[in-house]
């Protein structure tokens, strides 16, 4: 039987995710938002380039009617308003908490064996009110950070040494935030850790562009925030779920002890397959990267806390 996959928000990073779930032929899509038209338009208009990318996934795009939800294997959640001017991290966090907890309430109603994959931010606190709402088991909730975050310093390395990106590899730990751990030493070119082939001045300047990979794209798009290269990796991760390709990437996971951590979502290397979060991998870190690590941790937990004050 064909897979399904949901994605809530038919915004710019719903319907590009939409868009590359039906181009790799991975499952047949469902757009779902609030606004009038907007997702049955976009799912009309992607079905009608089907024959030139040549796939047979359908999509259908519908407002606010979850039952078409129904049976999805995984739901990817960007549904959410951007901090506009005049509002403040308190207005953002309240109103997007808002939002996740009625989306996550109508789609664990619908598709209560699903796997939720969370967009919306801020990233590791959405994690929480998806994970609460739902009832979902842990491994079943999982979020999108450190795939982009990652990919962002890969991007960068691949730049600074003229290589194909393909033979990059790098973790990006930590919240999704200021506060987020590039690991240099696990950050290698065909094999190679770039503490190796870069002075460290230049290794930093790339990991702070990475801390400042989100910033950079809204500094310069103005209107909006970054897309395609999120949906990219929310994409990356549904592929490995469905395909239970068991492949390690960096996720928002729900930590109890691991690295030290207890009771929170923060970006962690796991083994993605069919039931989500298949494993925690605990890498061995040193007293440096624990520290920002535990550093990152602390602003996660300060951003869960404002949400207890604001319920
Ligand atoms: P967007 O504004 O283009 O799309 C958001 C969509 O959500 C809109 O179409 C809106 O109508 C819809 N929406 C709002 N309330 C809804 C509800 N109750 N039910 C269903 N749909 C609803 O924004 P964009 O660029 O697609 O970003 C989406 C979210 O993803 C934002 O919160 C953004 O900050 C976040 N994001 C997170 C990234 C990450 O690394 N985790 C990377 C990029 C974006
Ligand atoms: C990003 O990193 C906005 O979280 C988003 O581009």
């Amino acid at each position: 039987m064909k897979k399904k996959v949901t994605v809530i928000g038919a915004g710019n990073v719903g319907a590009t995710a939409a868009m590359l779930v039906a181009e790799k032929d991975l499952a047949d899509v469902v757009l779902i938002d609030v606004l009038e038209g907007v997702p049955a338009g976009k799912a009309l208009d992607l079905t009608e380039a089907a024959p030139i990318e040549k796939h047979d996934s359908g999509i259908t795009g519908v407002t606010g009617d979850y039952s078409e939800a129904k049976d999805s294997d995984i739901v990817i959640i960007t549904a959410g308003i951007p901090r506009k001017p005049g509002m403040s991290r308190d207005d953002l966090l309240s109103t997007n908490m808002g939002i996740m907890r009625e989306v996550t309430k109508d789609v664990a109603a619908v598709a209560p064996n699903t796997i939720l994959i969370i967009v919306s931010n801020p990233l590791d606190a959405m994690c929480h009110v998806a994970y609460e709402t739902s009832g979902f088991p842990k491994n079943r909730v999982i979020g999108m950070a450190g795939v982009l975050d990652s990919a962002r310093f890969r991007a960068f390395i691949a730049m600074e040494l003229n290589v194909s990106v393909e033979n990059t590899h790098a973790f990006v730990l930590g919240g999704h935030g200021d506060t987020m751990v590039p690991l240099p030493r696990y950050s290698t070119v065909a094999g190679i850790p770039i503490t190796e082939l870069l002075p460290p001045d230049r290794i930093e300047a790339l990991a702070d562009r990475t801390r400042n990979g989100g910033a950079e794209i809204v500094g310069l798009l103005k209107t909006g925030s970054a897309y395609y290269a999120p949906a990219s990796a929310a994409v990356e991760m549904a592929e490995a779920i469905l395909k239970d390709k068991k492949k390690i990437l960096p996720c928002a996971a729900f930590l109890e002890g691991e690295y030290g951590i207890d009771g929170l979502f923060i970006g962690v290397p796991v083994k993605l397959g069919e039931s989500g979060v298949e494993e925690i991998i605990e890498i061995d870190l040193t007293a440096e990267e624990k520290e920002a690590l535990g550093h990152s941790a602390d602003a996660v937990r300060g951003l869960v806390e404002d949400l207890k004050r604001l319920r």
